[in-house]
């Protein structure tokens, strides 16, 4: 059910005939942007004026007459120069809100032509401990991939782990030079981190690729041995995985996020390597460079190297044997990259180099974000100025939302409490992050996330509990009402406009995969939450003053809860029936 379809469509019948393409005028047509002007607005006339050489108004009301308003929508009105504001017919509203009652779907159609996206996302490096940078990633992709889902298309979840990088030759020096055998035995990754920056501090420079110390040769020696399949390394290097990888994926149970599809690394990619060099070199895509390095050049100043002069594949390398492999592989018609916004460029070059080697006909996209920053607007780091773990910001999540609950509700079994607090704590970190326009960077506060007012998940969560309560009060079972859906009446504006933003579910999950940015929907379910709520205040529910009032607006109230439910969980978000 897609109410702006719907009114386009009539607009796309009615302009056949006046314009040789309405598709750029139907496209015109948008939600109004305040009530008083109807629930839609076509500003197409005065772009069709200029077109055909009119007059905007005579033209809005020759199109007026031209549309089928059949009982979808009142006769519009021409506003101004030739704004023309169009009203659903509110008997349509409630004819329509009640259809979708008995509707898992809650109206929303799946989409008619079905695609497959690869998703690429979280793709952490192995060896180090998940810190808040992955956060955004993780979410964000988790989010796209159930929207997309939800919408009936087809998505293949990838975890690129950074599992064969040159932070490999440093853990491989460091391991062989500097462990702590005990310290390994009983906290792999820990003490992983640990030689790892032991081993960067010695090295001293920020990039390690271009340090020239013995002990930056040595790291790159061992990486070099790695590749080549040397096997001491290649069995230290099985040894650190299990580890690595179960400390990642119990950061994923715990955030509620589900197992990938695939979790090919770059190792995986590592023998295909050679054939993707030599390929680029043939298609002249790639060119000889200094010293027996191989290049692409993208303009002067703007080269990606993808082999080095010692004859190490690079980042860029193992992106482009990736996309050959999902081309072959899941056959997809978009690849998607939720990686933060320092690695553009690396993006925009890679999309090139796949363009001049060939690739064509899918889409590519970075999907860029911002950084999450601390009090003092610079990236979030500990007290102690390191990067903050994400388990540990997990679990202080968690302990937040332990508060929410406790101050609430003390009189929940432990148990539940437990899980209300983790549904509060998570949830609520989640939605802060997806609300933003994903390309900002935003503040870090639990205090802020966790607010019982505003745009949180808090909020969400508790608008969808005392919803529920309702029927908990009065001993209703919604069931029954979906099964059997009573007549609604939109006698009031309250009414109206709340059964209007119901149907505006499609609409607004639509809008968000259009751009892949999730804030559509936390932007579409802060509207809700604000209609219900001027629903709830000006109509009484239960003590309504008609038996068949109070039945059309439970069922509003179900919906709402419905609807609310099933946005956060696209999300990732998870609702409880108490808090
Ligand atoms: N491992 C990389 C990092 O942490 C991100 C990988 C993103 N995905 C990709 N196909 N390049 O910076």
């Amino acid at each position: 059910m897609n109410l702006l379809h719907l009114i386009q469509a009539k607009f796309r019948t009615a302009l056949t005939g006046l314009v040789p393409d309405p598709e750029p005028y139907v496209a015109m047509i948008k939600a109004a942007q305040d009530a008083k002007h109807g629930d839609y607005q076509a500003n197409c006339a005065m772009a069709l004026a200029k077109a055909l050489g009119k007059k905007p108004r005579e033209i809005a009301e020759d199109l007026v007459n031209r549309l089928q308003l059949c009982d979808l929508l009142e006769k519009p009105e021409i506003a101004g120069p030739g704004f023309i504001n169009l009203r659903l017919q509110s008997s349509w509203l409630a004819k329509t809100v009640q259809s979708i009652a008995n509707d898992d779907r809650l109206g929303v159609e799946k989409a008619q032509a079905v695609k497959t996206y690869v998703i690429d996302y979280s793709s952490p490096n192995v060896a180090k401990p998940l810190h808040v940078g992955h956060l955004r990633s993780t979410i964000i992709g988790d989010a796209l991939t159930r929207l997309l889902r939800f919408l009936g298309h087809t998505v293949v979840t990838d975890n690129h782990l950074g599992d064969w990088g040159t932070q490999f030759g440093i853990l491989l020096y460091g391991y062989k030079n500097l462990r702590n055998a005990d310290a390994y035995k009983k906290d792999p990754v820990r003490e992983l981190t640990r030689i790892y920056l032991e081993v960067r501090r010695l090295i001293g420079v920020e990039d390690e690729d271009e340090a020239v110390n013995p002990i930056a040769e040595a790291c790159r020696a061992e990486t070099a041995k790695l590749h080549k399949g040397d096997p001491e390394n290649v069995a230290i290097w099985q040894d650190f995985m299990p580890p690595c990888l179960e400390e990642i994926h119990a950061i994923y149970r715990k955030l509620g996020v589900p197992p990938f599809d695939h979790e090919h690394g770059e190792s995986f990619y590592n023998p295909l390597l050679p054939g993707v060099v030599d390929s680029l070199l043939e298609k002249k895509v790639a060119e000889p460079g200094d010293g027996g390095a191989i290049i692409i050049r993208f303009s002067e100043n703007n080269v990606a190297l993808v082999r080095k002069r010692d004859g190490a594949f690079t980042y860029t390398t193992s992106d482009l044997a990736t996309i050959q492999y999902r081309l072959k592989h899941f056959k997809p018609q978009a690849m998607l990259y939720v990686v933060d916004f320092r690695q553009s460029q690396h993006f925009a070059n890679l999309f090139e180099a796949a363009r001049r080697w060939g690739v064509s006909n899918v889409e590519l996209t970075h999907i860029s974000f911002g950084s999450v920053l601390g009090p003092d607007k610079r990236p979030i780091k500990t007290r102690e100025g390191g990067a903050v773990e994400l388990g540990s910001l997990i679990d202080e999540a968690i302990q937040q939302g332990r508060q929410v609950v406790d101050a609430n509700s003390p009189e929940l079994p432990d148990a539940e409490r437990a899980e209300v607090a983790e549904a509060i704590g998570i949830g609520a970190v989640k939605y802060a992050d997806l609300c933003q326009n994903r390309t900002s960077d935003y503040i870090f506060s639990f205090d802020k996330m966790m607010a019982m007012e505003g745009n949180t998940g808090t909020y969400m969560q508790y608008a969808y509990v005392r919803n529920r309560g309702i029927f908990r009060k009065a001993a209703i079972d919604p069931l029954t009402l979906r099964k059997n859906p009573p007549a609604v009446a939109l006698d009031t504006p309250y009414e109206r406009a709340l059964a209007l933003q119901l149907l505006k579910l499609e609409e607004s999950l639509l809008s968000a995969v259009a751009d892949y940015q999730p804030s559509a929907v936390t932007a579409y379910l802060w509207d809700l939450a604000k209609t219900y709520s001027g629903f709830f205040q000006n109509c009484p529910v239960i003590k309504a003053e008609s038996d068949a009032v109070k039945q059309s607006r439970l069922l509003l109230c179900d919906l709402t809860a419905r609807v609310l439910q099933q946005c956060l969980e696209l999300l990732g978000i998870k609702t409880v029936e108490r808090m």
